[in-house]
């Protein structure tokens, strides 16, 4: 993508200026981002999708008077939702780039921000007044309105307490500082904690591009489980070795040469910058719990690869200097090769020609992935 590009998607901002502006600092929103947009899917479609038990939904109804919200997680029968001309209840369908190509290629609109740090499409179909309630979530979003009006309200606020009356994450002192009527083709950026509630206005659909960014704690977990792994597999693996232990009349306590040798592996490990990466890029491109991948009945030949190949909508795929990522696994890549491999992260395919400049081994591993289902024949 040109980053140096006026994008009516951001309101005529180029991605450089849009990044240097907004990303993370304040809200944009844009009229008319995607004009003369189309909904993905119809209503019936998404009912459809939130029947499936593969696909993450739920259910958000206000209850009157404002006594809060009702939630409950999918899947969900027909009729186990309330009724299409009941008022205020939404259903929210997660990762439906997981599910639907059309979703996967919206999400191309926002390549300009990394891979590693876009989530998923979030579709929420809400009946007239459904809403989530006034929050703030811990991401960058894009709400794309889709089908319909939405009205948000949005604003940064000072007093973030939560109400502790009802199972939604709802702002107990909300005060919205502007005022927003959505309409299909319409798109509001907010960055990470901005406080907003979306109220449908008439039946409506509201697309949510959302971000992720990792929490202290859950990377390290992630990192340090693989960096683990990799210290386990490796083949020099030296014992501890203590010629000039002396006899003990306290048996029981930790040897300081034993606490020495544990603090040194450790530290040799999260000093060795490619053992990190390669943890990290694992992490990274780890396919989310409910993914899975439909292999092809026959293991494909090269034959069947005469037009290209292309990353599966659900698969996750990124390189660093090193390596080459896919689906949590990562492979060393040079040359050649690791050309082609980013080539096939950036861009989502490989043609036949790019096929034919492999090297055996890597092309042996394409193979292997269009057998799992991570690449399909284009
Ligand atoms: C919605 O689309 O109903 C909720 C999206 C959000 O507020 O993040
Ligand atoms: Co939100």
């Amino acid at each position: 993508m040109d980053i140096h590009q006026p994008l009516p998607l951001l309101g005529g901002l180029t991605p450089e200026q849009f990044m240097k502006r907004y990303w993370q600092k304040k809200p944009l929103l844009v009229r008319q981002a995607l004009p003369h947009f189309q909904p993905l899917l119809s209503r019936p479609e998404l009912l459809a999708l939130a029947e499936q038990d593969e696909v993450e939904s739920r259910l958000v109804k206000k209850i009157q008077g404002d006594a809060g919200w009702q939630v409950r997680s999918g899947p969900f029968q027909r009729r186990q939702l309330p009724a299409l001309k009941a008022p205020d209840w939404t259903l929210l369908v997660q990762g439906v780039d997981l599910h639907l190509d059309a979703a996967h290629q919206l999400l191309q609109h926002f390549r300009f921000l990394p891979d590693a740090r876009l989530d998923d499409l979030m579709i929420s179909f809400a009946t007239d007044g459904g809403g989530v309630g006034p929050h703030f979530d811990s991401y960058d979003v894009f709400l794309l309105q889709a089908h319909g009006c939405r009205e948000w309200r949005i604003g940064r606020q000072k007093d973030l307490s939560l109400r502790d009356d009802t199972p939604l994450k709802v702002l107990a002192h909300f005060e919205p500082e502007e005022t927003f009527l959505l309409e299909p083709g319409d798109l509001l950026y907010l960055p990470p904690r901005y406080a907003h509630d979306g109220l449908a206005r008439g039946e409506c659909m509201t697309y949510s591009i959302g971000f992720r960014a990792p929490k202290q704690g859950e990377l390290a977990q992630g990192l340090l489980q693989r960096l683990a792994e990799q210290a386990e597999q490796a083949e020099n693996d030296t014992l501890y070795s203590d010629p000039q232990q002396t006899a003990s009349s306290t048996p029981a306590s930790v040897p300081a040469g034993l606490q020495a040798f544990a603090a040194q592996v450790t530290a040799r490990w999260l000093a060795n910058p490619q053992a990190l990466a390669l943890a990290l890029g694992e992490w990274l491109t780890e396919p989310k719990p409910r993914v899975w991948f439909e292999a092809p009945e026959q293991a494909p030949e090269m034959a069947d690869l005469a037009t290209g190949v292309a990353l599966d909508r659900r698969s996750k795929a990124l390189y660093d200097d090193w390596h080459f990522f896919i689906n949590g696994e990562g492979f060393r890549a040079a040359g050649k090769d690791a050309k082609l491999m980013r080539r096939l992260a950036d861009q989502g395919h490989l043609s036949a020609k790019d096929l034919h400049a492999l090297s055996p081994d890597a092309l042996a591993l394409v193979l292997e992935w269009c057998d799992s289902g991570w690449l399909k024949p284009l």
